[in-house]
């Protein structure tokens, strides 16, 4: 029997993880939101991009941080974002983001302006909600129920990435994202870490279907208070 308490699942780990599958897909079967935290860290890159902002000048882009309107929407089987009522899911996936995220997500004024965002869509879930990102557990949300670090070989992470974007070159593609990895890794505010008291997953052997069942039956087991 479910609980009625909400529910609060922090998943973090690198690109290429099976992060996103697995947190739609858990959020989706357990009857909970939502929040995809890279695509708003790319949705505020992908305005700055638009606007004209120097990327290499974090000083340019601590100022314009607060300006972009940056709307989730958090139902796992249609999740959407929105920049000043612009639909972005399609523009935030481009390589041109994807290469100028990390410099953007590592300016403090942008971090503390999407980490209060996303505390308040964890807190007005009814019903709870999966968020995933890099530093979710550490930082965003401490206090969550349960905490999960997904990893996987570098190897792994490429080919499934590179199969995301429709037959890319998985050379190419594992070169971009160890560079976005430790990029992320590396930064001074909130970096990409494991919660001390987070169950890691190695997805490197799995199929997405055992991770989904694995994730789901630790969330099963905290609510059943085990
Ligand atoms: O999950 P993703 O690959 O779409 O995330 C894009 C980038 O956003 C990632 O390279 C680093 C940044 N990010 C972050 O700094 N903190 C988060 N919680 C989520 C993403």
């Amino acid at each position: 029997m479910e609980s009625a308490t909400p529910v609060i699942v922090a998943i973090d780990g690198p690109a290429g993880t099976g992060k996103s599958s697995t947190s739609k897909a858990v959020a989706a079967q357990l009857g909970l939101s939502y929040l995809d935290t890279g695509a708003q860290y790319r949705a505020i890159t992908w305005w700055m991009v638009n606007n004209g902002i120097d990327i290499d000048d974090p000083s340019a882009i601590a100022a314009a941080a607060g300006k972009p309107e940056i709307v989730s929407g958090t139902d796992p089987e249609g999740p959407t974002i929105t920049v000043d009522g612009v639909d972005v899911a399609g523009p935030i996936r481009t390589q041109e983001v994807s290469s100028k995220v990390s410099a953007v997500s590592a300016v403090p004024e942008v971090r503390a302006r999407i980490t209060e965002l996303q505390r308040s869509i964890a807190a007005s879930a009814e019903h709870g909600i999966v968020v995933e990102g890099r530093d979710i557990g550490t930082t965003v949300l401490p206090d969550a129920d349960l905490k999960i670090f997904l990893t996987a070989s570098a190897e792994a992470r490429a080919a499934r990435r590179s199969g995301e974007l429709k037959g890319a070159d998985v050379q190419s593609t594992r070169e971009a994202l160890i560079k976005r990895d430790a990029a992320d890794s590396s930064r001074k505010t909130s970096p990409l870490a494991k919660a001390d008291d987070a169950v890691e997953v190695d997805t490197t052997e799995l199929t997405l279907a055992q991770v989904i069942e694995c994730v789901v039956t630790l969330v099963e087991e905290k609510r059943a208070g085990k």
